[in-house]
C-alpha cells in the first residue's frame, strides 16, 4: 500500500490526512481507510467535527485510471468507492473537505460524500470521466444534482470541463472559498458548523426535461458515437425521479456498462499511450540548452503557421521567404488569423500585439545565426531545399537544430546539402500548423540522440503531441493515409458511391471521410503521394485530368458551388462508372461495415509494416499520430488499437 491516511487533532475536530503520492488517487483500499477513521472519530467524545484534508499538491485529483483498467479488464475485484462514500456520508459528526489543486472525478465525489466543503480559491473541480469513456461511478450522478441542479450537472458530467473554485461556489458545489490557511479555515469552520448536511438525504432535484433534452442533442452532435455522454445524461436524469438509494443503483448499472464496455478501454488505451508517446527508450542524454530564439524560412501556408506556433509559445521567431511582399502577405495572413482568435473571444487585442511583435520578418537570413532551431518551409522540392540547406549551414550557430517540415522528401538527402547531418530531423507539423495538435518528430540516420531530445522537448513547449517517426515516405501518418484512401477509392470503383463512403467513415467516427479530405488537400498533391507510395493509378487520375482537384477549383469528387458545402456530383458518379467499364471492374453492393472494414484495415496494415520497419516505437504512437493529426475517433482506440 503506498498510501497513508493519519489523523490528528486540533480545537476539538479531527483532521483526517490522506496522503497518495503524487496526486492523492484513489489506489484501492484508499477510500475504505478514509470510512474506517471517520467512523472511529466519531466514536471519540471529544471530536465535535471532522475535515478531511490532503498532503502533497492536490486533493484527490481522481481514481487510479491503472486499477480501472484492471478492473475493467477483471484482474481486479469490482470498484467500491460508493459504499466507503456512504458510510462517510453517513457520519453523525460534520464532515468537512478541504480542498486544494483539483479535485476531479473521484476526488469530487469523495469531496461530495462530506457534508460542506471548502476549497482554495486556485482549486478546481470536475468529472472528466467521459474523456475516459467513463461516468462518475461513486454518487457523482446523484450528488452532483442535488448540490447545483440538472442543468449544471449536465454540462460538467457531459463536458468534462474543469471548473473553478469561484464558478462552484456559485453553483453550490463548494460551500466557502478562502485565498490561504486551507487547514485552519476548514478547522474553524468545521468547529462552528454544529450539524450535518448529507447530500444523499437532501430532496430530489427538480427535473429538467429541456436540458436533459438539449444535452441528448448536444451530445449526438458533438460527441457523436460515443456511448459515456448518452450514460451519464441517463444517470443525472434519474436522480429527479429516483430516491438517493435507487439512484445509486441505476449510476452504478450505467457506471459498469461504461466500464466493461470497448469505449472506456479504448480511451484508457489513448491515456496511457499519451503517456508514453514522448518517450525515447535509451534516450539518457543530456539535453541541448532549451531554444530561446526560432527562424522559419518559408512563409506560405505552412511557414506562417509555424511562426505562429513559437510565437504563441512565447519564442521570438524570425520569418523569412524571397520578397517581401511575400513576407507582407504571410504577417497580413497572420494579423487575421490572430484577429478572427479575438472575434471569437480566444485572444485579446494585447496577446495579439504580444504575439505579433515576437515573429519578425525578413527577406534575408539576418538574425538566423541566434537561433536555436531553424524550421525550412519551403516548396517541396529536394532540390530547392537542399539548396536552403546548404545556405542554412552556413549560417546557423553550431549548436542549432536544423528542421524540415518536408511532408514526403528524404530527410537524409536533405542533411547531405549541410556540413552536419547529426543536427537535422524532420519537423513535420499538419495543417494549419498552428491548431493541429500532431508534430511528427523525424529521425534521419545521422540525427543525433540530443538532437530528437531537445526536439521533443520543443514539441512540448508548443503545446504539440510530438511523435518520433522513421525517416520513410510520409513517415507514420501519410505513409498509412495512402493505402486507406486507395483503400476507399478502389471502394468507389467496385460500385460505392464516393459519398456512401465518406458517410460510411464518418458514421463510424471519423472526423471526415477519405473522398471529401482528398478535395480539401488537392487531388494533385495526393497523387504526388500516391505516386510517392508506389500505389497504381486509379479513377481519381481521371477527375484530375478533367481539372477538378478539389475545393481549391470548386470541383473535386464533390462540388463546390455554394461557398464551400460539399455537393454531391452526379458527372463524378458517371465519370467513375465509365471508368469502370472501360477497366473491367466488376460492379458490387457495399454495405457501410464493408467499407469501413476495408478503410481502416488498409491503416492497420500499413501501421504493423511501419512497426516491423521501427519506423515507430509503439503501436500506441500510431494511435496518437491517427487521433492527432487525421481526425480518427479517440473512442476506437486508434488504428493498431485492437478493440475493433
Ligand atoms: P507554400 O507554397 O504555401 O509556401 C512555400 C513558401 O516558401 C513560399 O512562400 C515561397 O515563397 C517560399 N520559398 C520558396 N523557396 C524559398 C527560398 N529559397 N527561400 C525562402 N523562401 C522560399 O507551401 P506550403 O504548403 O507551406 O509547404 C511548405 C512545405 O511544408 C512543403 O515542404 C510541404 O510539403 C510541407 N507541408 C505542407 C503541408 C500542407 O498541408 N500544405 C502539410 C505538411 C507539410
Amino acid at each position: 500500500m503506498a498510501f497513508k491516511v493519519t489523523t490528528f487533532c486540533q480545537d476539538g475536530v479531527a483532521i483526517v490526512g490522506i496522503d497518495s503520492p503524487p496526486v492523492n488517487a484513489l489506489a484501492a483500499g484508499l477510500a475504505e481507510m478514509v470510512a474506517d477513521i471517520v467512523e472511529e472519530v466519531n466514536e471519540a467524545e471529544p471530536v465535535k467535527a471532522i475535515v478531511v484534508v490532503c498532503a502533497g499538491k492536490t486533493f484527490v485529483a481522481g481514481a487510479d485510471i491503472r486499477e480501472l483498467g484492471e478492473t475493467a479488464a477483471g484482474r481486479m475485484g469490482p470498484i467500491t468507492l460508493s459504499a466507503a462514500f456512504n458510510r462517510i456520508e453517513a457520519s453523525a459528526k460534520p464532515v468537512v473537505m478541504a480542498i486544494h489543486g483539483t479535485a476531479l472525478g473521484g476526488g469530487l465525489e469523495l469531496a461530495m460524500a462530506g457534508h460542506y466543503r471548502i476549497a482554495l480559491s486556485s482549486a478546481k473541480v470536475g468529472q472528466p470521466e467521459v474523456n475516459l469513456g467513463l461516468i462518475p461511478g461513486a454518487g457523482g450522478t446523484q450528488r452532483l444534482p442535488r448540490l447545483c441542479g440538472i442543468a449544471k450537472a449536465l454540462d460538467l458530467c457531459v463536458s468534462g470541463r474543469t471548473i473553478t473554485a469561484a464558478e462552484a461556489l456559485e453553483a453550490g458545489i463548494i460551500d466557502k472559498v478562502v485565498e490561504k490557511d486551507l487547514v485552519d479555515e476548514a478547522v474553524a469552520y468545521a468547529a462552528s458548523l454544529g450539524q450535518v448536511r448529507r447530500t444523499g438525504a437532501v430532496a430530489l432535484p427538480a427535473a429538467d426535461p429541456e436540458a436533459v433534452e438539449a444535452a441528448r442533442k448536444g451530445a449526438a452532435r458533438r460527441m457523436r458515437g460515443q456511448t459515456a455522454p448518452l450514460a451519464v445524461i441517463e444517470a443525472i436524469e434519474a436522480s429527479s425521479r429516483l430516491e438517493f438509494a435507487e439512484g445509486l443503483d441505476e449510476e452504478k448499472r450505467l457506471f459498469e456498462q461504461c466500464l466493461y464496455g470497448p469505449q472506456s478501454k479504448a480511451l484508457m488505451h489513448v491515456f496511457f499511450a499519451e503517456r508514453e508517446v514522448g518517450k525515447i527508450p535509451g534516450a539518457a542524454v543530456e539535453a541541448l540548452p532549451a531554444v530561446e530564439k526560432a527562424a522559419v524560412l518559408g512563409a506560405g501556408t505552412m511557414g506562417r503557421g509555424i511562426a505562429m506556433c513559437f510565437a504563441n509559445a512565447g519564442i521570438p521567431v524570425r520569418l523569412s521567404d524571397q520578397t517581401e511582399a511575400a513576407l507582407d502577405a504571410a504577417m497580413a495572413a497572420i494579423r487575421e488569423t490572430y484577429e478572427a482568435g479575438v472575434k471569437k473571444g480566444k485572444l485579446s487585442e494585447a496577446d495579439v500585439e504580444v504575439r505579433l511583435a515576437l515573429i519578425h520578418p525578413s527577406a534575408s537570413l539576418d538574425g538566423f545565426d541566434e537561433a536555436g532551431i531553424i524550421v525550412e518551409a519551403v516548396f517541396e522540392d529536394l532540390e530547392a531545399k537542399q539548396r536552403v540547406f546548404t545556405q542554412i549551414d552556413e549560417v546557423a550557430r553550431p549548436g542549432a537544430i536544423l528542421a524540415t517540415n518536408t511532408s514526403t522528401l528524404d530527410i537524409d538527402e536533405i542533411a547531405t546539402a549541410t556540413s552536419r547531418p547529426e543536427r537535422v530531423c524532420g519537423f513535420h507539423f499538419f495543417s494549419p500548423a498552428h491548431i493541429m495538435r500532431l508534430l511528427e518528430i523525424v529521425r534521419g540516420r545521422a540525427t543525433s540522440p540530443e538532437v530528437l531530445t531537445a526536439a521533443m522537448e520543443l514539441g512540448k513547449r508548443l503545446r504539440k503531441t510530438a511523435v518520433l517517426a522513421g525517416n520513410c515516405p510520409g513517415f507514420i501518418g501519410n505513409r498509412m493515409f495512402a493505402p486507406y484512401r486507395d483503400a476507399a477509392i478502389r471502394c468507389v470503383e467496385q460500385g460505392a458511391s464516393p459519398w456512401a463512403v465518406d458517410e460510411a467513415l464518418t458514421g463510424w467516427g471519423m472526423a471526415m471521410g477519405p473522398i471529401r479530405v482528398g478535395d480539401l488537400s488537392g487531388l494533385d498533391i495526393l497523387r504526388e503521394v500516391r505516386i510517392a507510395a508506389g500505389l497504381a493509378g486509379t479513377v481519381e487520375d481521371r477527375l484530375i485530368a478533367a481539372g477538378r482537384l478539389g475545393e481549391k477549383t470548386g470541383r473535386g469528387w464533390y462540388s463546390y458551388a455554394a461557398g464551400r458545402k460539399a455537393e454531391p456530383d452526379s458527372e463524378v458518379e458517371e465519370a467513375v462508372r465509365a471508368y469502370a467499364g472501360e477497366m473491367g471492374i466488376e460492379q458490387r453492393a457495399f454495405t457501410a461495415d464493408e467499407i469501413v472494414e476495408r478503410c481502416v484495415s488498409a491503416l492497420r496494415m500499413e501501421g504493423r509494416k511501419i512497426l516491423d520497419e521501427g519506423m515507430a516505437l509503439r503501436a500506441g504512437d500510431i494511435d496518437i499520430v491517427y487521433i492527432h493529426g487525421y481526425g480518427f475517433p479517440a473512442w476506437r482506440g486508434g488504428p493498431m488499437f485492437s478493440g475493433m
